[in-house]
């Protein structure tokens, strides 16, 4: 029988897409590729779970915990097949990469699910959705040694609309030990210029006034210009992007400190739109662990980085990611992290326990031989230390003049705006009208640790 009412009835009703994101931005921007696509093939997004008739969550792998957080979603949406039988379930991203077919066990996931995407086959996903809908189940974790979405345009569908994220490269081939990045996402690849820089000039014409330029390592940004016979490196793209958009502020993460380059820091200094903000993730103040971690860096030539920036750009902002507890790590590595945290005065920072990840070279090499209750501790002394740092660092704008972006309402009270300086910390004051997107200048009267306080000047 031929499925003429379905056709009719697919054409009245547009289908609906829920998703959900978890990791890090580059998956947020993964999942604005994703929509454009579905989009292309007919779906709405809706942020209703229960309208949906197809639900996927786009996953992180770098943490036990953060796999956990996807389980226990998964979990949750049980319910929601009773009553939509039709209901597609799809696991996309770096969880969907390293665990591949096992997640279509119904024992493993702990639900039916229909279909596993790895981050590279996202243009698959229609015909994937027409897979499962004839019965099958679709899986596709093909990783790609070229495929960036370039021509693709993200649908910024749960963006502020004053901040946007650019994906300028994908895939990792730094092989941190610890690190399931590299297996999950494949060979470094960078994304055409002449793609990039539409899309941000684009989005300035839009209306947003802030971009964020996004790769696991943009210092190794790279593209070899057929027509010109040149390469472009990141600290040119930057500069064309920042020189395009004179009152769009620029961003970038992450940084390797292994490549930070001093023309990065000269493109940073002379360019007052890109933001005074590096994040420089030293994961340990240990030379011992950032060997066996294979950073490819010393605690010495990071503290050189660091000195180079605070010469070029006296008031830029770093922060950074630790990890505590390393395989083999002492209590002497630790102290040395401690210090080196001191010696910097990080602003911030995202700070993790070790969690050993299945198939990582650390795995392979090393015994995760750090006791529980002693990651434990060093992790809360880390986390105590940093809160004084950033409280330290804060007390030292009182005082200060900031020109801060709006981003919208303070979620404290109603009667103050939120928004950020160029060192991205964010600054809250009395809101007298001010719409997202504009820029005020603002004197910072208080702090805690995590906000400035001021009024606008
Ligand atoms: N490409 C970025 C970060 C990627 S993951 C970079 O190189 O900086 C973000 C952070 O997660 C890392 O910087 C690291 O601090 C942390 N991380 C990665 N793998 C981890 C693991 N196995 N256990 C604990 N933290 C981890
Ligand atoms: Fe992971 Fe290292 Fe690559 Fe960052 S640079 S994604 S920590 S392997
Ligand atoms: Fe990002 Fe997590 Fe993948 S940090 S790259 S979503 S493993």
């Amino acid at each position: 029988m031929k499925p003429i009412a379905v056709n009719i009835s697919n054409k009245q009703m547009t289908k609906k897409l829920f998703i959900e994101t978890f990791g890090c931005q580059m998956n947020f921007s993964d999942s604005e590729i994703v929509v454009s696509i579905m989009n292309d093939d007919g779906y709405e997004i809706t942020d209703d779970v229960f309208l949906a008739d197809v639900i996927f969550l786009n996953t992180c792998s770098v943490r036990d915990n953060a796999e956990q957080r996807v389980f226990k979603r998964l979990r949750e949406l049980k319910s929601l097949r009773k009553n939509n039988l039709s209901l597609v379930i799809g696991v996309l991203g770096c969880m969907a990469e390293r665990m591949k077919e096992s997640l279509l066990d119904e024992p493993v996931s702990g639900i039916r699910i229909d279909l596993v995407a790895g981050p590279d086959a996202y243009r698959d996903l229609p015909e994937m959705i027409r897979d499962v809908e004839s019965g099958q189940k679709a899986i596709n974790v093909i990783l790609s040694m070229e495929e960036t979405y370039a021509d693709l345009t993200p649908v910024r569908y749960s963006s502020n609309g004053v901040s946007a994220f650019i994906t300028i490269m994908r895939g990792c081939e730094n092989f941190c030990s610890y690190c399931v990045v590299p297996g999950a996402r494949g060979k470094e690849r960078s994304r055409d210029p002449d793609t990039i820089i539409p899309e941000a000039k684009q989005l300035y014409e839009q209306g947003f006034r802030e971009t964020t330029l996004l790769g696991q390592n943009v210092n190794s940004y790279r593209w070899e210009c057929p027509v010109a016979g040149r390469t472009i490196t990141f600290p040119y793209l930057i500069e064309q992007i920042a020189g395009i958009c004179p009152s769009m502020r620029i961003r970038f993460a992450t940084s390797h400190p292994k490549d930070l380059s001093d023309e990065l820091i000269e493109a940073i200094a002379a360019h007052s739109n890109i933001c005074r903000s590096i994040h420089l993730p030293v994961q340990s103040g240990s030379n011992a662990v950032l060997k066996r971690m294979n950073r490819k860096y010393t605690a010495e030539s990071y503290m050189e980085r660091i000195a180079a920036i605070r010469k070029a750009i006296p008031q830029c902002a770093v922060t950074t990611d630790i990890i505590a507890g390393f395989c083999g790590e002492t209590e002497e590595d630790h102290q040395q992290t401690l210090k080196l945290m001191k010696d910097v005065k990080f602003d911030f920072a995202y700070m993790f326990r070790y969690s050993e990840r299945p198939g990582t070279p650390a795995e392979k090499s090393y015994p995760d031989d750090v006791p529980d209750d002693t990651k434990k501790r060093r992790l809360e002394e880390i986390i105590r230390l940093q809160q004084k740092l950033s409280h330290e660092s804060n007390k030292l704008d009182i005082g200060r003049v900031f020109e801060v972006l709006v981003e919208g309402p303070s979620k404290r009270s109603s009667d103050n705006v939120m928004g950020r300086n160029s060192q991205n910390k964010v600054v809250v004051f009395k809101d007298e009208g001010y719409k997202p997107g504009t820029y005020v200048k603002v004197k910072i009267n208080e702090c805690t640790s995590a906000t400035l306080i001021g009024e606008a000047v």
